[in-house]
C-alpha cells in the first residue's frame, strides 16, 4: 500500500449505527491492505478517555456540566487525541476512522446546548487547525428508530443520552444542517439501511472521494 492517510469521521445521534459502521469500514479498508486506526470521541487516548468519563459520568455532586464547561472538556480531550493519536497516525500513512468529532460538538453543545457557535469555531481553529476531516459521513435516522435501537442495546443512559427529547431532536436537525452547509466534506447516509448495505454505501462514497482507497 502507498499514499497518505485519510481522516474520516462518522457523525450522528446515539443509536444511529456509527460504531457498527466504524468497525465495518475498518474491516473493509484493512482487507484492501490499508493501515487503519479506528478511534472515537470523546476519548481515543488514555488521557482523553479519562476526560470522557468526566463528561459522561459527572461526579455525583456535580449537577451536570454547564454547556461551556462541557465544551472545554471536549476540546481538551480532542487536543490530546489529535496530538497523541490522530496526527501521528495520519503522518505515518494510516487511515483514521473516528467515531464522532467536531461536528458532534457543533450539534450537541452549540445547536442543542446553546453555546455560541463562534466560540466553538474559535476553539476548533486553535485545537484542530488544519487537521479537519477529509470526509464526514453523517448517519441520518429518525429519532424514534434510534431510540428503538438504543432500547435493544439496553445500557444505562449516560449524562448526554439522558437529556430531553427536544435536545436530541435539535442534535439530529443540526447534523443535517452541518452536512448541508459543508457539502465538500460531508455526505449524509440513510442509516435505516441494514448494516451491510450501509457499509457498502459508505465504501462507495470513499471510493468516489479517494479513488478506491488506493
Ligand atoms: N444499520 C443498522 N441496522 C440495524 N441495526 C443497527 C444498524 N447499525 C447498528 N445497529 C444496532 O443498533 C444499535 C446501535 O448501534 P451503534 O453502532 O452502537 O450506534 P451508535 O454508535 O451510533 O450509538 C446496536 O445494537 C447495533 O447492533
Ligand atoms: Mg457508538
Amino acid at each position: 500500500m502507498a499514499g497518505k492517510g485519510r481522516f474520516i469521521t462518522l457523525e450522528g445521534g446515539e443509536g444511529v449505527g456509527k460504531s457498527t459502521l466504524a468497525s465495518a469500514l475498518e474491516a473493509r479498508l484493512v482487507a484492501r491492505g490499508l493501515r487503519v486506526v479506528r478511534t472515537r470521541e470523546p476519548g481515543g487516548t488514555s488521557g482523553a478517555e479519562a476526560i470522557r468519563r468526566l463528561i459522561l459520568s459527572p461526579p455525583p455532586n456535580v449537577a451536570g456540566w454547564e454547556p461551556l464547561a462541557e465544551t472545554l472538556l471536549f476540546y481538551a480531550a480532542r487536543t490530546n487525541h489529535l496530538d497523541n493519536l490522530i496526527r501521528p497516525s495520519l503522518n505515518a500513512g494510516s487511515w483514521v476512522i473516528c467515531d464522532r468529532f467536531s461536528d458532534s460538538t457543533r450539534a450537541y453543545q452549540a445547536a442543542a446546548g446553546h453555546v455560541p457557535g463562534e466560540h466553538i469555531e474559535t476553539l476548533d481553529k486553535i485545537c484542530v487547525g488544519e487537521t479537519t476531516p477529509d470526509l464526514t459521513l453523517v448517519l441520518d435516522l429518525p429519532l424514534s428508530a434510534a431510540r428503538h435501537r438504543m432500547a435493544v442495546r439496553a445500557n444505562d443512559k449516560d449524562a448526554i443520552e439522558a437529556r430531553a427529547q427536544k435536545y436530541h431532536e435539535d442534535v439530529h436537525q443540526a447534523f443535517l444542517a452541518i452536512a448541508r452547509a459543508n457539502p465538500q466534506r460531508c455526505v449524509v447516509l440513510d442509516a435505516s439501511a441494514a448494516p451491510d448495505a450501509l457499509a457498502k454505501a459508505a465504501m462507495a462514497v470513499i471510493d468516489e472521494r479517494f479513488g478506491g482507497g488506493r
